[in-house]
C-alpha cells in the first residue's frame, strides 16, 4: 500500500509539476500564518498580522520617516505592548523604561545596520567591549571635560555672534537654524576631529555632513536586520543615483578630514596645548593591559561623536526656538529670567560660561525640558534582547532572545502619562504638582547604560546658545504662524525654517 501511495505520489507531481509547486509554497506560506500568529511564543502579543509575519512594517515605515508617529498609532490602538516584528516587541508604559533599559541588555539586532567591522561606543553590541571602551575615555564627556573645551567651543560662539551682527545691521531675514548648525558642527568637528568642518566660514547648507542621512540609511538597514548585510552589499554594489552619490561624498569628506587630523594628532600629541576630544581618545588605554585604540577604532570613535552630537544637538535648538516662536508668552519670560539673573555679557565675551549657569536659571530649563519633552530628538526604536533565561518587563513575562523596544517620542506622547494636552508646548506643567514625579520621565537621552555620553556637551550648549542669543538679541520671527513640520529621518528633523530679523540688545561683539 505505502509503495501504491509513493507511485501514486511521483506520478501526480511529474504530471502536474506546477500544481504540485504552488501547492507546496501554500502549505509552507499556510503552516508559517498559523506559526507565527497562533503558535509562535509572541502570539499573544496584538498587533497589525503583517507584523507577525515579517519585518516588513517596520521597514515601510522607517523608509518613509514616520517611526515615532506610527508608534504612537500602534499604542493607541493596542495598548501598552505592541507585536511591532516577528520577535520584536515595542512598549510603551513608564515601569518599561527601567524594564528594558536599566538590565545591561545587549543591543538589539536593529543596531546589525550600523558599522559592524569598526564599531564605535554607539554601535558596539558586546556588553563587556563596549564596558571598557566606555572606560577608556567616558572622562572625555565629564563636566569637568567639557569645561576644559570651553576655550575651543567659545571660538565657535564668537564667529556665530559675529554673524548675527552682521545681520542685525543689514535687517536681512535669514534662517536661524543654519547658523545654529553650522556652530554646533564646527564646535563637533573641533572636539572630535581637532578642526571645524569650515561650515561657518562657507555658510553654505550644502556643506554641512549629512549626518543624518547616514543615521537614516543605518536605520532602514537594521529595521530589517535579516537583509542588513545584503543591503551593505547593495549599498556598495547598485550604480549609485546623484544623491547616493552626493551621500557618499558627504560621507567621505567627515572620512579625510578624521584621518588627517587623527594622523597629525597621534604625532603630535599635547592635551595641555588643545584639550580636545580627540586627543584624549588618542591617549587613551585599556586599563590593565594598557593597549591602545588603533587608528581605525580611533576614526570609529570621532565619526561617532560627529554622528551621534551634531544633527542631534542642533535640532533640539532648532525645535526649542520654533516652540518658543510660537509661544510669545513663554519666549518674553525666558528673556526676562535671563536679564534679571545674568550679567549682560562683556563687550569682548562671545558667551556665557557654562559654570554656575544652570543653578541661576530656572523657567529657562523648564522651556527645555519642555522641549525634550515634546520634541525629542532620538525617534528611532532602541531595541535590546531579552537574555536566555527570559524576563518579566513591567510585569509581563518575556521569551527569551525576543527583541524589546521603546520609542522616546512615543512615551512622551502617552496620553495616559502626560494627559491630553501632550502635544502642547507647556513648561508651565513643570510649575504643576500633579507633574510631581514625571521629570525623571523625560528621557531624550534614554537611560541606562547604553544612555547618551554626550548629554553633558549636549546640555552645556543647549544653554549656552539659548541664554547668550536672547541675551544678546531681539528676534522677530517672521513664519511662526506657520505650523512646525517635524520628520523622523533616523532622528528627528524641524523641516519648517526658523526665518527671523535680529536687532542686537548691546553693543556689536568685539572680539
Ligand atoms: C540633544 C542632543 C542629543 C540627544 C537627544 C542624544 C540622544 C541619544 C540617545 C537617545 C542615545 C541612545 C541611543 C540608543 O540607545 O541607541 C544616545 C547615545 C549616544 N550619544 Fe547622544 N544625544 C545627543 C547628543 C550627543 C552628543 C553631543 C554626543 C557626543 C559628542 C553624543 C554621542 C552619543 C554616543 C557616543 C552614544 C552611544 C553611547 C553608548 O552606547 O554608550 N550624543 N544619544
Amino acid at each position: 500500500m505505502p509503495a501504491t501511495v509513493l507511485q501514486d505520489t511521483t506520478l501526480f507531481l511529474s504530471t502536474y509539476p506546477l500544481t504540485s509547486l504552488l501547492t507546496f509554497i501554500f502549505l509552507v506560506s499556510i503552516s508559517y500564518i498559523i506559526y507565527q500568529t497562533v503558535l509562535h511564543p509572541l502570539a499573544r502579543f496584538p498587533g497589525p498580522i503583517i507584523c507577525s509575519l515579517s519585518d516588513s512594517y517596520k521597514l515601510w515605515i522607517t523608509a518613509t520617516d514616520c517611526v515615532p508617529e506610527a508608534m504612537v498609532a500602534l499604542h493607541a490602538k493596542y495598548g501598552d505592548i505592541v507585536r511591532i516584528g516577528p520577535s520584536d516587541l515595542h512598549f510603551n508604559q513608564p515601569e518599561a523604561v527601567e524594564g528594558i533599559y536599566k538590565r545591561g541588555w545587549p543591543k538589539g539586532d536593529f543596531y546589525l545596520g550600523f558599522d559592524q567591522k569598526n564599531p564605535g561606543l554607539f554601535s558596539e553590541r558586546n556588553e563587556v567591549v563596549h564596558g571598557k571602551r566606555k572606560r577608556m575615555f567616558g572622562n572625555n564627556f565629564t563636566p569637568t571635560a567639557i569645561r576644559s573645551y570651553e576655550s575651543i567651543v567659545d571660538g565657535r560662539y564668537a564667529i556665530l555672534r559675529k554673524q548675527l551682527d552682521r545681520f542685525a545691521e543689514s535687517g536681512e531675514v535669514f534662517d536661524l537654524r543654519k547658523y545654529i548648525t553650522y556652530c554646533i558642527v564646527d564646535i563637533l568637528g573641533e572636539l572630535a576631529f581637532s578642526e571645524a568642518f569650515g561650515n561657518q566660514d562657507d555658510e553654505d547648507p550644502k556643506k554641512i555632513p549629512r549626518v543624518s542621512e547616514a543615521l537614516w540609511s543605518c536605520c532602514v538597514a537594521g529595521s530589517m536586520p535579516s537583509m542588513a548585510g545584503a543591503m551593505e552589499w547593495l549599498k556598495d554594489h547598485l550604480p549609485q543615483s546623484a544623491e547616493v552619490a552626493e551621500l557618499l561624498e558627504g560621507r567621505n569628506v567627515i572620512f579625510r578630514l578624521a584621518l588627517t587630523n587623527i594622523e597629525k594628532r597621534s604625532k603630535k600629541l599635547n592635551l595641555d596645548e588643545r584639550p580636545d576630544m580627540l586627543g584624549r581618545i588618542i591617549a587613551a588605554s585599556e586599563e590593565g593591559t594598557g593597549a591602545k585604540l588603533t587608528q581605525a577604532q580611533v576614526m570609529a570613535e570621532a565619526i561617532t561623536l560627529v554622528v551621534g552630537g551634531t544633527h542631534t544637538t542642533g535640532n533640539t535648538l532648532h525645535l526649542l526656538f520654533a516652540n518658543l516662536a510660537r509661544n510669545e508668552e513663554y519666549l518674553k519670560r525666558c528673556v526676562k529670567e535671563i536679564d534679571e539673573r545674568l550679567p549682560a555679557l562683556e563687550v569682548g565675551k562671545p558667551c556665557y560660561e557654562i559654570t554656575g549657569l544652570e543653578e541661576k536659571l530656572d523657567f529657562v530649563k523648564a522651556c527645555i525640558k519642555e522641549n525634550f519633552r515634546k520634541d525629542p530628538v532620538g525617534t528611532f526604536n532602541m531595541p535590546r534582547t531579552v537574555p536566555e533565561q527570559g524576563a518579566s518587563i513591567a510585569g509581563v513575562q518575556i521569551p527569551a532572545g525576543t527583541q524589546v523596544s521603546m520609542n522616546i517620542h512615543a512615551f512622551h506622547h502617552n496620553p495616559s502619562v502626560w494627559g491630553p494636552d501632550h502635544d502642547v508646548f507647556d513648561p508651565d506643567r513643570w510649575y504643576d504638582q500633579r507633574n510631581d514625579g514625571l521629570s525623571n520621565l523625560v528621557i531624550p537621552y534614554s537611560v541606562g547604560k547604553r544612555s547618551c555620553v554626550g548629554q553633558n556637551l549636549a546640555n552645556a550648549n543647549v544653554l549656552k546658545m539659548t541664554t547668550t542669543l536672547l541675551r544678546c538679541y531681539e528676534f522677530e520671527f517672521v513664519n511662526k504662524d506657520e505650523p512646525m513640520v517635524v520628520v523622523s529621518h533616523g532622528d528627528s528633523d524641524l523641516r519648517t525654517p526658523v526665518l527671523v530679523k535680529v536687532k542686537r540688545r548691546g553693543p556689536v561683539f568685539a572680539g
